[in-house]
């Protein structure tokens, strides 16, 4: 097992709440590797999911009502589960409640449920923490409701989700990699056609996060621009490339030799999606052959592009990058997930992780006065659903 006792105590939480309990999932957050703001662009991405998980706790219910419990907020919401009593609020809850939408839009007939929430993964910091939601509750649902389901197709479920219901444009590489995810390696995923190749992760090496406190708040708005954007810029290039779909399609010398149809903005944009995307397989097979230095290299100039081109950095995260790449051990570092604020990722020798902790610790609160946290973070599988018995043994008479 690669997570740790998140689940410590679950059961016993939702019983006294709800009374027995049924069954339950883990799904993980997820750090990306490389691969940033290329998913709804039709590219390739490079992430791993981690050991920080969303834990669902459930058991149905014999009316229609959905009752969802959020313990880390301490708030319950109650609806009954007809299509017309599911509206967005702008909280936590859409997201769950967005599933449940989502699900029935799709055809599958919900029993109702009582649902118990735990998430271990810092919220609005980058990792994820929305996606772990939809697919914890997606499975939570279609299990209990007697459906057997396929993971590939809960991700897209769960992205439809939260695009149609929450309003969030989001890729499909979070809810995929929730989905998919190998202990061990990160998975280099197509997002056009959806097939993806597990590339083994280097021993000796660790995936180190650190989060930079500041929330992205204001980054909904943000990336949804930056989506509208790139489309954008693919209806001004399909004046003279005709056939493509979305940046995927364009390659750097046919943006280069297009520059002037687009604003300065509009190209930037373009340039980073299209260069990110030349990035990815290189550091995937890089990976593979152990050239550190190159992933290395590669992430730099994620970082760098996603600062001045694609301007979904920040401060914060531009300082944590820096005082990483200046740290013994590190291979490599860069802002992770949506940007404005949240986490870098790091890729850091295992021998050195401990010095690399206490010196971003000093140095980031030095000169910003926020106490960053920082995660070593070992590399998960995908949700599953957790052994009732095994997780909580006093409990183990409350399985089916
Ligand atoms: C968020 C979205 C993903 C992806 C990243 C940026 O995490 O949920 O779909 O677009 O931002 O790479």
């Amino acid at each position: 097992m690669t997570y740790t006792n998140g689940s410590t105590g679950l059961l016993s939480k939702f019983k006294e709440l709800f009374g027995a309990v049924s069954l339950g999932y883990r799904a993980p957050g997820r750090v990306n590797l490389i691969g940033e703001h290329t998913d709804y662009n039709g590219g390739f991405v490079l992430p791993a999911a981690i050991g920080f998980s969303c834990w669902v706790a459930a058991a149905a219910r014999e009316d229609a009502k959905l009752t969802v419990h959020s313990e880390n907020l301490n708030e319950t919401i109650e609806v009954l589960l007809d299509g017309n009593h599911l509206h967005r609020s702008r909280k936590w809850s859409d997201y769950p409640l967005g599933v449940a939408s989502i699900l029935q839009k799709s055809g599958y007939r919900l029993r109702g449920a009582n649902l118990y929430i735990r998430s271990e993964i810092p919220l609005g910091a980058g990792l994820s923490s929305s996606a772990a939601l939809e697919v914890g509750v997606a499975c939570a649902l279609l299990d209990l409701s007697g459906y057997q389901f396929e993971r590939t197709n809960v991700a897209m479920l769960c992205q439809r989700a939260e695009n149609e219901f929450v309003g969030a444009r989001v890729g499909i590489m979070d809810q995929f990699v929730c989905c998919n995810a190998q202990a061990a390696h990160v998975l280099l995923l197509d997002c056009r056609s959806l097939e993806y190749r597990a590339v083994p992760f280097p021993e000796g090496v660790q995936i180190v996060v650190c989060n930079t406190m500041v929330k992205h708040e204001h980054g909904d708005g943000e990336y949804n621009a930056r989506r509208r954007e790139c489309e954008q810029g693919v209806q001004r290039l399909s004046t003279v490339l005709p056939g493509i779909q979305a940046l995927r399609d364009v390659s750097s010398r046919d943006l280069e030799n297009n520059r002037k149809l687009l604003s300065d903005t509009a190209y930037r944009r373009c340039r980073h999606v299209i260069t990110e995307n030349e990035r990815v397989p290189k550091a995937a097979v890089a990976l593979e052959r152990g050239d550190l230095a190159m992933v290395g290299k590669l992430m730099a100039d994620s970082h760098h592009s996603l600062r001045d081109d694609y301007e979904v950095s920040c401060p914060e995260l531009d300082l944590m990058v820096d005082l990483a790449t200046k740290q013994p051990g590190v291979h490599g570092a860069r802002m992770t997930g949506g940007g404005f604020g949240g986490c870098t990722v790091n890729l850091v020798d295992r021998a050195s992780t401990s010095e690399f902790k206490r010196h971003i610790k000093e140095k980031y609160t030095a000169a910003t006065g926020r106490r960053p946290d920082v995660f070593v973070c070992d590399t998960s599988e995908g949700v599953e659903r957790i052994p009732l018995g095994a997780v909580e043994p006093a409990t183990r008479t409350l399985q089916p």
